[in-house]
């Protein structure tokens, strides 16, 4: 057994499945840690855990209370929080006074907290301790064995937690672009890069892996949406449809969603011998970081059209009983199965269309941080924050890496659509995107995302938009004013419509 009285490195509040995890793979790589959790038992399953994985030596201490857990520490202290956002974070902020924490003591979110909320905790806590945020991607095997971190805020706070971040962090083969996985306790990968980068002041890595999480809606929402049209207009079951994804794992749309989808596909309910996916219920849940996304994008009129799809394909599939209904009420086309050379035809198709309507989808998501960098202040580092998801979290991909590639070329570049080599991807590709849309919806399958990244990409190479009747529109209306193609930009005109020789006044 260790020594009892040998101070820990690190405190950590909430055993659950994230915090658990994350406490293996701290004592993974050397750091002892004290640990509390409400739940009695959550705590004594991570120390049997940690027992059975260390041969009997214990690596992580049990505490009773937040003040043990601050008595168990070095100092100045350094805890780390894995419990619920919201309200849960600031209850142990208080314990944590309570228990006598100062003001050099650090004190690291981990949760899927708001942004804004992060930002009014670093203020709120100042001079009591110095709250850190750094989110986590990965779920919970990527907790145990490397998760992606984004960390933000009191650059002090960075330095301390900096070297524990890249230990624990999924690792990256720099020579390669790609994950370098392993998955065993006791036995962490210490080499490649560390998916963990500073991403910049308070509340910017949580606003980073909200827009993490709204690609993920959508990257996820575009595989279910390129299966159903698999499943109902090809008739293919969810083997076949299986090893097309695994297929597909192989190349270009290698990606974790790809292959959990290929897995989920593949995999058998014990209790009908069915196709497990075919006896789950068609109705999403979700916590809330799509929303988030979606409204940002929203408030900042930063267009994110795919993600908001995404969070709405979610909340009308939660409409089972109203669907199931409807569609004995209102008529869809009717067509033919289709031949093998067109089933063949199709799948390619959607192969296509994935990989273009994923590249939109990324290309909103950096806007979108682009934009809120501009207006929160932020300096963000696109290529860094591309290499960050490489491993280690729910969006890694191969095609992490072109990203990566396109902003190292051009930090500054407008929107991911014009970096060459994308708009070329999209180039060769959009015929069978087009093909894939179009098909899908005269078969009558909602293709939501996959449809709305379409109009994303043609809305953004489309010159002479129809905003121009809209401003006609609500000139006539409401005198809401409009510019002038001929005119310089910045001056305002009114018309009275209603005149005959439609007098027109400049308004500024
Ligand atoms: C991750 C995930 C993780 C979680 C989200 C999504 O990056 O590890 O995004 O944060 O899965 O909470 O959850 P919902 O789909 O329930 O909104």
């Amino acid at each position: 057994m260790t020594d009892s009285t040998q101070l820990c490195d690190i405190g950590f509040v909430g055993a659950g499945v994230m915090g658990k995890n994350l406490i293996l793979n701290l004592a993974d790589h050397g750091y002892r840690v004290a640990a509390f959790d409400l739940d009695h038992k959550k705590l004594e399953s991570v120390i049997t855990q940690d027992l059975q994985e260390n041969n009997g030596q214990a690596r992580v201490v049990a505490c009773s209370s937040y003040t043990e857990l601050l008595s168990k520490l070095k100092q100045p202290h350094l805890v780390i929080l894995s419990v619920p956002a919201g309200r849960p974070v600031d209850d142990v902020c208080s314990k944590l006074i309570d228990a006598g924490i100062e003001a050099d003591d650090i004190v690291v979110d981990t949760g899927n907290s708001l942004w804004t909320d992060t930002v009014r905790r670093e203020k709120f806590y100042e001079g009591k301790f110095i709250f850190f945020s750094t989110a986590v991607s990965g779920g919970e095997v990527g907790a145990r064995f490397g998760p992606s971190l984004m960390p933000s805020g009191d650059p002090y706070a960075w330095t301390r937690i900096e070297p524990v971040w890249r230990a624990i962090a999924a690792k990256v083969d720099p020579e390669t672009g790609r994950a370098i996985e392993r998955y065993e306790p006791g036995n962490p990968v210490i080499h490649g890069e560390p998916c963990a980068t500073y991403i910049g002041p308070s509340g910017s890595g949580h606003y980073v892996k909200m827009v993490h999480n709204g690609i993920e809606y959508a990257d996820m929402q575009l595989i279910c949406e390129v299966y159903q049209v698999m499943r109902d207009a090809l008739g293919m079951s969810a083997s076949q449809i299986s090893a097309v994804f695994k297929e597909w794992n192989q190349g270009i749309l290698n990606s974790y969603l790809m292959e959990i989808s290929a897995e989920v596909l593949a995999t058998r309910d014990s209790e009908t011998g069915l196709p497990l996916v075919d006896v789950i219920l068609d109705k999403a849940g979700q916590k809330g970081t799509g929303l988030w996304t979606a409204v940002s994008s929203l408030e900042l009129g930063c267009p994110a059209p795919t993600i908001a799809e995404a969070v709405y394909a979610r909340s009308i599939s939660t409409l089972k009983e109203q669907r199931v209904s409807a569609s004995t009420l209102l008529a869809g086309p009717v067509q033919d199965k289709p031949d093998e050379a067109k089933r063949l035809q199709v799948i390619k198709q959607l192969h296509d269309a994935l990989y273009c309507a994923k590249i939109c989808v990324y290309a909103q998501g950096f806007d979108l941080m682009k934009t809120a960098a501009v207006e929160h202040g932020w300096q963000l580092n696109f290529a860094e924050i591309a290499k960050i998801w490489r491993a280690g979290c729910i969006i890694r991909a191969v095609f992490l890496q072109s990203i990566t590639d396109a902003y190292e070329r051009n930090d500054e570049l407008a929107n991911l659509l014009i970096d060459p080599f994308f708009a070329k991807q999209i180039s060769l590709n959009q015929m069978n995107w087009r093909r894939a849309v179009a098909d899908a919806t005269l078969t009558g399958i909602p293709v939501s995302a996959l449809s709305s990244a379409l109009s994303y990409y043609d809305s953004y190479r489309t010159a002479v938009l129809p905003a121009n009747l809209l401003q006609g529109q609500r000139d006539y209306f409401g005198a809401h004013t409009f510019e002038r193609t001929d005119k310089a930009k910045g001056k305002f005109f009114h018309v009275e419509w209603s005149e005959t020789d439609r007098p027109m006044t400049k308004i500024k």
